[in-house]
């Protein structure tokens, strides 16, 4: 399975920002969306074209668009704050939810909704900003693989080494896209050094 951390610096500088605890919700907002337009960027950058006569204002030519629809999949609440990016960058997009919240005591995952648009002949980009265990990327992977998903890929913003350990056992093909791969779990499954709850942050709860 391909891990892939991105380099670059502002990602570098985005993310020092949404770990500052003193970056309120609606800079906290703002810094989620950019991070993960260049994310986004990292996500597609092998997919298909296919070719397309156009004609410039000076000249036919043949170019080049997306030949294979998009689709990605929102981990419900915290990877709501993803969605906007790749909505203003792949505007065809079809969109669909997993909700899965953490016990608080166990840190297990459990689902209370889901609704997935068709996936198959997709490019299906699962999206969660924290990766810590892994319980509830492996939870979403395992929905949409059995939903149809093939080629699928897993984008966050900070990972846990135990989550990409556990992503990897439970679903060795997909890749893992991220900002950041930080250095372990707290005793209560928070990502250290992290930054904090991300959708406590992201929403001011
Ligand atoms: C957070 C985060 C991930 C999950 C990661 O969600 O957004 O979905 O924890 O942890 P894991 O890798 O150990 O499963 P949370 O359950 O806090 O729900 P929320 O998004 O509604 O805040
Ligand atoms: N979920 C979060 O929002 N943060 C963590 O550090 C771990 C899980």
């Amino acid at each position: 399975m391909a891990l892939t951390i991105i380099q670059h610096p502002l990602a570098a500088h985005l993310l020092t920002h949404l770990r500052d605890q003193t970056t309120k919700p609606a800079l906290f907002r703002t810094l989620c969306h950019q991070i993960t337009l260049l994310l986004a960027l990292e996500a597609t950058r092998d997919l298909a074209t296919e070719e397309k006569a156009v004609k410039t204002p000076l000249e036919p030519c043949r170019s080049r668009v997306l030949a294979r629809p998009l689709a990605i999949i929102p981990i419900l609440r915290a990877g709501l704050g993803m969605v906007e990016p790749f909505l203003g960058l792949f505007p065809d997009v079809s969109v669909g939810y997993v909700g899965l919240e953490r016990d608080h005591a166990t840190a297990i995952a459990h689902s209370y909704y889901c609704k997935l648009p068709p996936l198959g002949g997709r490019r299906v980009l699962v999206i969660d900003p924290m990766l810590a265990t892994g319980g509830s990327a492996a939870q979403a992977l395992d929905v949409v693989t059995a939903a149809g998903g093939t080629d699928v890929a897993l984008v966050c913003i900070v990972a846990a080494p135990e989550g990409v350990a556990f992503v990897e056992q439970r679903h060795a093909a997909v890749p893992i896209i991220t900002a950041a791969l930080d250095r372990e779990l707290n005793a209560k499954k928070y990502i250290l050094p992290g930054l904090g709850d991300f959708g406590d942050r992201l929403y001011g709860t």
